[in-house]
Order: structure tokens, then sequence, then C-alpha cells
């Protein structure tokens, strides 16, 4: 066995009705002023208000930040930063998706160092911020885990990385009960991508495997019931685990080729996150079974995929593949081109976004120019 470093980021509590827990840990965090950084849709359905009641129960001032949109720009943070730091608050509360949590990380950081955000991708060298709560609201991304917080740079339009934690996660399985269904079924593509890219990288380690296989086979088996019965407790609590675990796993290796081709079809094209992951993910295990073999096997496990001693790594990556695009049918996931992205957009500048993007340096084996644009290819014509 290769040698390996993997670690864990703040504490989680998990379970529904955790969430009711959230006065109490913010006060022992010494939360006097809480900034609740979220989205005008949480807002609308009531999440927000909730939360706010809950902390406001426990004698917390609560100020909300609501404008966080898809793909966080650099703006938005550094705008939210800068109220945080004139409202004098004392600690911060990220409460919905993956672009939420991503960007309250973004806005703590910037309550303790100097904006602008741009300052700090991709480094350490910060002081720590104000105490951070992950609150997910949908089980996806596993940012209330992970190192990472995705930003859209607005000078560039790349998609930039922050290197910074929460304090706490509450993950409460019960919030992700008003998500719609094609929403569920985004954002659980989201946390299939992650534990098959995490198991795949050119370096991962024993928990990130276990983990990983272990949301896979959830997200095989619960993803379907939750997209058709959004208030299934069983369902969402094992979705809300695999998001949770897929997250600590990736957070240790960080996602390879799939990401980077999805990271950059949303800064291109503006696709849901966990919807470019799906197109992209099929064709990157195919790949990714010529460099990593075992690793794919495990994958193909997993998935509940056979294959026989003599399996040839095109064959078993193929079989992969094949099954994963049979999923993502069922998950009702729409082609490339029904959301109206031409064969030639993809093949352009898209190529050398996907070979610059943070998570290419994590592919289990070496990719020339022309090998990256005949995989893109290969995205847009296996899934129509
Ligand atoms: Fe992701």
């Amino acid at each position: 066995m290769e040698v390996a470093t993997y670690s864990q980021t703040n504490p989680t509590i998990f379970g529904t009705g955790a969430v009711n827990l959230i006065g109490e840990k913010a006060k022992e965090f010494g939360i006097e002023k809480a900034m609740i950084v979220t989205d005008v849709g949480l807002v609308k359905v009531g999440v927000v208000a909730r939360v706010q009641g809950l902390l406001k129960d426990a004698g917390i001032e609560v100020i909300v930040f609501d404008k966080v949109n898809p793909d966080p720009l650099d703006t938005m943070i550094n705008e939210g930063g800068e109220i945080a730091r004139n409202e004098k608050v004392n600690g911060v509360i990220g409460l919905g998706g993956g672009s939420v949590m991503d960007a309250s990380k973004g806005i703590n950081l910037l309550t303790t160092n100097a904006p602008p955000i741009s300052n700090y991708y991709g480094s350490w060298e910060y002081d720590r911020g104000l105490p951070l709560i992950l609150v997910p609201t949908t089980a996806g991304t596993g940012s209330e885990n992970t190192i990472y917080g995705v930003i859209t740079d607005s000078t560039t339009n790349a998609k930039k990385v922050i290197l910074t934690t929460g304090d706490l996660a509450i993950v409460d399985p019960e919030l992700t009960y008003e998500l719609p269904a094609h929403l569920t079924a985004s954002t659980g593509m989201d946390v299939f991508a992650h534990a098959a890219e995490s198991m795949t990288v050119n370096m991962t380690n024993p928990m990130t495997k276990l983990l990983a296989f272990d949301a896979i086979r959830k997200v095989i088996k619960y993803l379907p019931i939750a997209v058709a019965d959004p208030t299934n407790v069983e369902a969402r609590e094992n979705m809300m685990i695999a998001s949770n675990f897929a997250g600590i796993a990736f957070s240790n290796t960080c996602c390879h080729l799939g990401h980077a081709i999805s990271q950059c079809m949303g800064a291109k094209f503006h696709v849901p996150h966990g919807i470019s992951c799906a197109w992209a993910l099929p064709e990157t295990m195919a790949y990714a079974a010529i460099g990593k073999f075992d690793e794919v096997k495990g994958v193909a496990d997993a998935l509940g995929v056979e294959y026989g001693d003599n399996e040839s790594p095109e064959e078993l990556g193929k079989k992969v593949a094949d099954n994963m695009r049979a999923f993502m049918k069922k998950m009702n996931i729409k082609s490339i081109a029904d959301y109206g992205i031409k064969r030639e957009d993809m093949l352009g500048d898209l190529v050398d976004m996907v070979m610059e993007d943070n998570c290419f340096p994590f592919i289990p084996s070496p990719l020339n120019r022309d090998q990256v644009r005949e995989i893109i290819a290969k995205v847009y014509d296996t899934y129509k």
C-alpha cells in the first residue's frame, strides 16, 4: 500500500432534528451576534426564519445576508465580508447548498483578513476567521466537511478555490425535504461524482476509499427513492450521509478530470454543477480504468457491476461508464444538447480551461491536449 495522508475537518452533528441544537451550539462558541449567509430561495421557503428563530431563542442577535447565487462571485463575497465587519458580528452561519456554504467560508475569512477574497485563492496564509457553523440544505456538495470553497472570479470567469473549513457542521436531513425532484437528482449526482473521482485520483487513501464506496452504494440505492418521494425519511437520511461521507472523501484527495470538466462547463455555460458532474463522470471512469484499474474495480463493486478475472481495463471502464449512463437516464438527467450547448462549443477553449483547472493535477494518469479533447468529445457524444 502507498503512503497516504488523511484527516478530518470540523466536528459534525448528524441526524433528523439536529438543526434544533444550533442556538445552544452557537452559544458554546461564544456567538452573540451572527450573520446567516444564505440565498433568497431559502428565505422564501421559511428555512432561514426557522434557523433565525432558533438562534434568537438562544439570545443571539442575527443579521441575514441572502445574496448568494449559484457559482458565487468574488465580488458578492467581498460585499458580504464588508457587511459582516461593519455589523461587528462575532460568528457566521452558512445555511444552504454548496454555493452558500462556500460563500460563507469566504465571507468568514474576510471577517479577520483584509479584502479582497482573491488574495486567498489556493492559500493557507491567513488568520483563522470567526466561528463558522455550516448547515447544508442539500445532499450534494459535502462542503460542510471539506477544506474547499469554490469561488468564481469575476475578472477571469475561472473557478478558484479557497482552502478553509468550518468549525462545526450541523447536518439535518429534514432540511432537504423541500428540495424538488430535479434538484435532488442533480445534487445527488454531485455526491456520486465526488465519491467515484476521489476513489480514483492519482493518490487516494484508505479512509477516502471506504467512505466513497459507501457513498456510492447509498446513492445507487437511495437517490431514486428520494427523487420519487421527497419526504421519504430513510432515503433523505441516507443521501445526507452519502453527501457528507463523499465530502470527507474528496476533501482528502480532491476530485480529478470529471470535476475539472464540470467546473469549466459551469464557468462557461452556467449549467448546474451536479448536472455537468454527471455528464463528465462516465467517460472519466472509462479513462481512469486505464491508470487505476483496481480503484475502478472498487467503483464497479460499489455499483454492483459484475466483471470477470480476464476483463481488460478498457472493458471494465466501458461497463462502469454504461452503468452510470443508465443511472443518469433513470434520474432524468438531460443531455448536454438539451441544455442548448453545441458540440463545437465543447471542443475549443474549454479544453484549455480543463487542463488549467485546479482539479486537473489530480488526474490518475497523464493526458495531453488531444486526449482531453477526445474525452470531452466522448462526453458529448455518448449521452443523448
Ligand atoms: Fe462537486
